[in-house]
């Protein structure tokens, strides 16, 4: 096991009625301004509870963050901020609005330049505005950690950020707020989580057994789960089982002391930011592609996992069979797991590894993933 430092200083909520307790949360003098998404908080009821909870509190509104949060938007939120001071941000809504309001924290405050630098040339940045969230979609696990995608409309380009600045204060998670999420949103979700624990896991034996039984029971969890949320989707417990697995999923638990490959959420925010496509279901298409591609170097994980999660025991290439079963299982989930099935063909795909080779860095646990290999793997994805 590799040396490692673990800090979370998120306060996690947890629970039906949680929303109330917000008014305990944040400061009863902060001017608060909340951040909503598309207006799936008024038809659900969490934008009232929300109103009500902080009755006595002053309260401004910034709405419209759109999935795949955009610079462009954000930066009106800045400006907004600029003109009317906030102490405190609220996020409420999926990842998106969480994400952009971690973007509008550490940029109302950046002055030495465009706050599009804090994502291209990680620009450091001295300090952010405090933020909350209420999480109504379980997937990106956003609410228990330090990262946010931005997408740029303009340049069509969709960039992270990690910043401790931004870990919520608190994160209210309430598994009734998800009884309204679409199917293809709690597919989504179970399918982001999922590879977020894949990400962190189908690497190499580390020595670290521990870490590898957490991420199976983390992924054991979602392939239980997952599947009942589409038959029951007002069904409490299995909400919140997979509330709290998504949160898990990527809090920095399951990293420590690992190895890591993030190459299918590498190119997959490229997918997204050319074509448009859903985060997950980028995921969806790309991780079976990444495995074939890298099947050798992975073959001890993909048989521990076949073997533990599905019980792959027998016949030929149980690699192989543990990849399949993946894609079976995100078919199950009502998941494209092509490209082709979107309708994209392999037209810009030498964009796509250009944009890697401007970056200067390879992708993998061994850094074995060049413009070439990005190719090869996209091509495996159609
Ligand atoms: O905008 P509204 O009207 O709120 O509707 C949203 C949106 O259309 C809807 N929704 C959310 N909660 C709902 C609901 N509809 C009904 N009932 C509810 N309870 O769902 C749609 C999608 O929401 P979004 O926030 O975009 O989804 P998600 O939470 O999956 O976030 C995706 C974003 O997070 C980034 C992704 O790249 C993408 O931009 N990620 C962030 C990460 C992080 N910060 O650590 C890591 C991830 O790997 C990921 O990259
Ligand atoms: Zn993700």
């Amino acid at each position: 096991m590799e040396n490692f430092v673990y800090h979370n200083p998120v306060k996690l909520v947890f629970g039906k009625g949680s929303i109330a307790q917000l008014a305990n949360l944040i400061p009863p003098q902060a001017r608060v301004l909340m951040t909503c998404g598309g207006g799936s908080i008024r038809k659900n009821g969490v934008y009232d509870q929300v109103k009500a909870a902080l009755a006595r509190h002053s309260v401004a509104e910034f709405g419209g963050i759109e999935p795949n949060p955009r610079y462009e938007t954000l930066m009106r939120a800045v400006q907004l901020c600029r003109e009317q001071p906030a102490d405190f941000l609220l996020s409420v809504g999926g990842g998106s609005v969480l994400d952009g309001t971690k973007f509008i924290a550490l940029a109302i405050g950046y002055s030495k330049g465009d706050p599009w630098e804090i994502l291209s040339r990680r620009a450091p940045v001295a300090e952010a505005i405090p933020l909350g969230c209420v999480l109504t979609l379980p997937a990106t696990g956003s609410e228990m950690n330090s990262f946010a995608v931005i997408s740029r409309e303009s340049t069509h380009e969709k960039l992270a950020l990690e910043n401790p600045l931004v870990y919520p204060r608190f994160s209210i998670l309430d598994p009734e707020t998800t009884f309204t999420l679409p199917d293809r949103q709690t597919a989504n979700g179970v399918a982001d989580a999922f590879a977020h624990v894949m990400e962190q896991y189908m690497t190499f034996p580390a020595d670290a057994p521990l870490q590898d039984r957490q991420a199976e029971a983390l992924l054991a969890t979602l392939v239980q789960e997952g599947p009942k949320a589409l038959r029951h989707p007002r069904d409490y417990a299995v909400r919140a089982n997979l509330m709290w697995a998504a949160t898990q999923a990527l809090n920095g638990i399951i990293a420590c002391g690992v190895p890591q490959d993030w190459t299918t959420h590498g190119i997959g925010h490229e997918l997204t930011a050319l074509y448009g496509l859903d985060h997950a279901q980028t995921l969806v298409a790309l991780m079976p592609a990444v495995w074939k591609h890298q099947k050798a170097a992975k073959q001890a994980k993909l048989i521990q996992y076949g073997e533990r999660i599905w019980g792959i025991r027998q016949g030929a290439d149980l690699a192989g069979q543990a990849i399949d079963q993946t894609e079976k299982f995100f078919r199950s989930l009502g998941m494209k797991t092509r490209l082709s099935e979107y309708g994209i063909g392999a037209d810009r795909f030498a964009e796509i590894a250009d944009r890697f080779a401007g970056r200067g860095f390879r992708l993998g646990e061994h850094q074995s993933i060049g413009p070439r290999e990005i190719v090869e793997i996209l091509q495996l994805a159609l």
